[in-house]
């Protein structure tokens, strides 16, 4: 609208003046373009200024950069190709927040000159909001931002705000940007209630909320583990991390993406979720059978969406096996075994015994047959050698 009434003013102005005024925004550390366009013509001269000193100069068909202001030394930069076509746009290199300003870009030509102003305002946007707990606290981290965000504490379940005591509640600012970097005091056990750190945007465009619970759990030395991890509510959009937190770094064991339901696994660990669970924000971990001596191990399950991450710590007591079950292996296995061996011996024994009847039965229907034969060969014999007697 504001836009659409300068352009009518002009109009309204007329051919005389040709002065205008535009906003732009960059992102801090990306290139930035100031727009800047004059009707074409030959013998092109470029100014850019910003308060009086020289930004970029362009005459005689090339740049002019020895009156350049040292600031903007190696920074600029003209599209050299399009400036026949009219195009006097300015790239700034790696934009900071200390580049923000109004900025002049003059162009002449044989027919014309021109003056156009370029509002240049400089963001740096929360990239991240980081929570973690050091000792009996909760510290919620985030770095480089501009202008200087709001932020807010709070748990679940609700406890009032003036219990959570932020020991430092302050924003800090260093090299133009701003950082949170707060902690609050952890209310019993970490594992009482979800803490929740929110970071907003000066302008209210972003917000970003980052939320840490614990749970403590008793795993058996040698056996399968299942550690559970829900999403806080209906995520649609999100990736889950599994990562082992050991004494000096962290390692990723597994991650899940909810939109292709793809499941990379990292390490040694075998660890798995169930897919179709996964999918509905239950993203509990399955480790099978553990070699690891360690006693008390520590896993972060972290759900992280469009500005949001949640995150569960679980602290794992590693235990020996039980005094049951120790039993269990050094005397009802042998027993079970030597029941076993037991057993089978007496089956054996059956079977022997068994076996031996059966030769035994065998042997004499074998006489029987042998004495037949023989008493049958025998008879033969007879009847051979008498018959040509009788004959
Ligand atoms: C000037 O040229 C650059 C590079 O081709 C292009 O990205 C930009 O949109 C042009 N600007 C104007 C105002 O035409
Ligand atoms: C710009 O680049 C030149 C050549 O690479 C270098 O000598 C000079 O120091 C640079 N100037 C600044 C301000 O970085
Ligand atoms: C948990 O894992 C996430 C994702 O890998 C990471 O951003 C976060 O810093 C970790 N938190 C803790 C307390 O280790
Ligand atoms: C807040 O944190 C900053 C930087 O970590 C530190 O210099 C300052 O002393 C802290 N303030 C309080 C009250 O703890
Ligand atoms: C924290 O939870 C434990 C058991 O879940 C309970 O015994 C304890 O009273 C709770 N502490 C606070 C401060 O709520
Ligand atoms: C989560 O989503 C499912 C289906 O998309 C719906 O039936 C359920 O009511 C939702 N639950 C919450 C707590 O929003
Ligand atoms: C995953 O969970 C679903 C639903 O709870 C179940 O039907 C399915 O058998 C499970 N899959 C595996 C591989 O355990
Ligand atoms: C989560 O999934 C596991 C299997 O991976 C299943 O045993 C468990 O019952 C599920 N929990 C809930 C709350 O659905």
């Amino acid at each position: 609208m504001a836009r659409l009434i300068g352009a009518l003013l002009l109009l309204l102005a007329g051919p005389g003046t040709h002065s205008e005024e535009i906003q732009k925004t960059c992102i801090a550390g990306e290139d930035c373009m100031l727009p800047c366009r004059f009707r074409e013509a030959t013998s092109e001269l470029i100014h850019w200024y910003r308060n009086n000193a020289v930004v970029h100069s362009f005459y005689y068909g090339k740049d002019q950069l020895d009156k350049q202001d040292k600031y903007f030394q190696n920074r600029t930069s003209l599209f050299q190709d399009q400036i026949p076509r009219g195009n006097a746009s300015l790239l700034l290199h790696a934009t900071r927040i200390q580049d923000r300003g109004k900025y002049l870009c003059y162009s002449s030509t044989s027919l014309s000159s021109k003056e156009l102003s370029v509002i240049l305002e400089v963001k740096a946007p929360i990239k991240s909001v980081d929570l973690s707990v050091t000792g009996d606290e909760v510290r919620c981290l985030s770095r480089d931002i501009y202008p200087a965000p709001s932020f807010s504490w709070s748990t679940d379940p609700s406890q009032p705000s003036d219990l959570l005591q932020p020991s430092n509640n302050s924003i800090q600012e260093s090299d133009h940007l701003f950082s949170v970097d707060s902690k609050v005091r952890i209310l019993g056990d970490c594992s009482n209630h979800t803490y929740i750190c929110t970071i907003t945007s000066a302008d209210q465009t972003q917000t970003w909320e980052a939320s840490l619970k614990c749970q403590d759990m008793i795993g058996t030395a040698g056996q399968a583990l299942t550690i559970p991890c829900l999403a806080p509510r209906n995520l649609t959009d999100f990736t889950l991390t599994w990562s082992f937190i050991g004494e000096q770094a962290s390692f990723t064991i597994l991650t899940f993406r909810s939109l292709t339901a793809e499941v990379n696994i990292h390490g040694p660990d075998q660890a798995q979720v169930n897919i179709s669970e996964a999918k509905l924000g239950n993203g509990t971990l399955q480790l099978p059978m553990g070699q690891s001596q360690v006693k008390a191990r520590k896993y972060n399950c972290t759900f992280s969406s469009f500005q949001s991450t949640h995150t569960i710590l679980t602290y794992i007591s590693v235990t020996d096996a039980t005094t049951a079950e120790r039993c269990l292996r050094l005397f009802a296995i042998p027993l079970l075994l030597w029941i076993v061996v037991a057993l089978g011996c007496i089956v054996y024994i059956k079977r022997k015994e068994k076996a031996n009847k059966l030769s035994l039965s065998e042997a004499v229907e074998m006489n029987q047959k042998d004495d037949k034969l023989f008493t049958e060969s025998v008879l033969q014999t007879r009847t051979k050698t008498q018959k040509p007697r009788l004959s």
